[in-house]
């Protein structure tokens, strides 16, 4: 485990972006406790369906908001009430706006510092995504946009959680310029092309390959792009199938991780059978992405890759990781640097079609 200034990604230790912080169905009217970004958090569903996201611990006298069974809060079930959050040690209650809005038993208006911070919160996907800003701006980007999600031929993924690796995601940020890993680690056949393209807070790859694991089966194209530096999509073959993986740091040098998949089922109503094929089309994706996984869970840091010829641009999706590193003031620079396509020597560069799409 590394951290990010032993990676010399720059100054903020946690990453500016959006990431998930949980599935749809963890959240719910009791509250539960998470760690992300070093710091303890705790995740509620007010009365409206609202999902939140606040700071652990309360600003009175410390008490953990969740982690409490005991207290006459929780038994009489004043835990949450519309919106609010209520501490189980002296029951100060907390809203959306991050102001404590009642203290039971003091006559004496809640004072200005008594503040909760509620984190901004989105939730998209069957997924629980949050905010993070170490200079507490507001969002600079959207999440990415997963177009087949509302059609009904797409049946929705279920989410596999890929637990917790001792891993800083930069580790995995390389895997898009990983050209190489693609036949010995994956069963592809050589590529058929590759290419990367930095633009702004996007990092894409796009990349074609005939796969050992796929038999009377063509080359499979994806096009795959990070959204900012927590969120990957990958579209398989223009779109028919959709691997989400996303991952969000817990301490400085490790990460949690989830994926999912959909796919196009040629069914406007699919049923049985077609929940089946996306079941096993789903397997077969977090296989693939198992193979990456058991060497990122044992691999030591690398600060410098030992490039070759025939590698892809590690350097250059580095660079772009760390625009979310710097100050906000700092990131134009850093993406002016970074932004660019680039290949591997000996395989051809991406259709200039493709690579045209992405521009427009
Ligand atoms: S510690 Fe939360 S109300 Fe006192
Ligand atoms: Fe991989």
């Amino acid at each position: 485990m590394a951290t990010a200034a032993e990676y010399g990604l720059g100054p903020i230790a946690f990453p500016r972006g959006w990431f998930m912080v949980a599935t749809s169905e963890e959240v719910t009217s009791v509250p539960s406790s998470v760690r992300f970004f070093g710091q303890d958090l705790v995740l509620y569903r007010g009365e409206s369906g609202a999902a939140y996201m606040v700071d652990a611990y309360c600003p009175h006298l410390g008490a953990h908001l969740a982690k409490n069974t005991s207290s006459f809060v929780i038994k009489d079930n004043k835990h949450v009430e519309g919106e609010c959050i209520r501490c189980p040690y002296h029951a100060w209650r907390f809203g959306p706006d991050g102001k404590c809005n009642e203290i039971p038993y003091s006559p004496a208006r809640p004072p200005e510092a008594a503040k909760l911070r509620y984190w901004r919160v989105e939730e998209r996907y069957g997924c629980i995504f949050a905010w993070h800003d170490a200079e507490g701006g507001v969002p600079d980007f959207n999440l990415p946009v997963i177009s087949q999600w509302d059609n009904p031929a797409y049946l929705p993924w279920e989410i596999d959680h890929l637990g917790d690796l001792p891993c800083h995601p930069i580790e995995l940020i390389d895997n898009m310029a990983d050209l190489a890993h693609l036949a010995p680690t994956h069963g592809s056949e050589p590529s058929d092309y590759f290419s990367n393209q930095v633009r702004g807070v996007e990092l894409w790859q796009l990349q074609a390959a005939r796969n050992r694991m796929l038999v009377n089966h063509g080359a499979l194209r994806t096009d795959t792009y990070y959204t900012g530096p927590g969120i990957l999509i990958s579209r398989f073959n223009g779109g028919q199938g959709i691997m989400f993986i996303t991952h969000t740091p817990v301490e400085d040098g490790s990460l949690r991780a989830w994926h999912g998949f959909i796919m196009n089922s040629g069914n406007p109503a699919p049923g049985e059978a077609e929940r089946e094929m996306a079941r096993q089309a789903s397997a077969g994706s977090l296989a693939a992405l198992a193979q990456d996984f058991e060497v990122w869970a044992n691999k030591r840091p690398c600060f410098d890759p030992l490039a070759v010829l025939g590698d892809g641009g590690f350097s250059k999706v580095r660079a772009w990781y760390k625009q979310f590193y710097h100050p906000r003031a700092d990131a134009e620079r850093l993406q002016k640097l970074a932004n660019g396509t680039y290949g591997a020597r000996g395989t051809p560069a991406a259709p200039e079609e493709l690579l045209r799409e992405l521009a427009g």
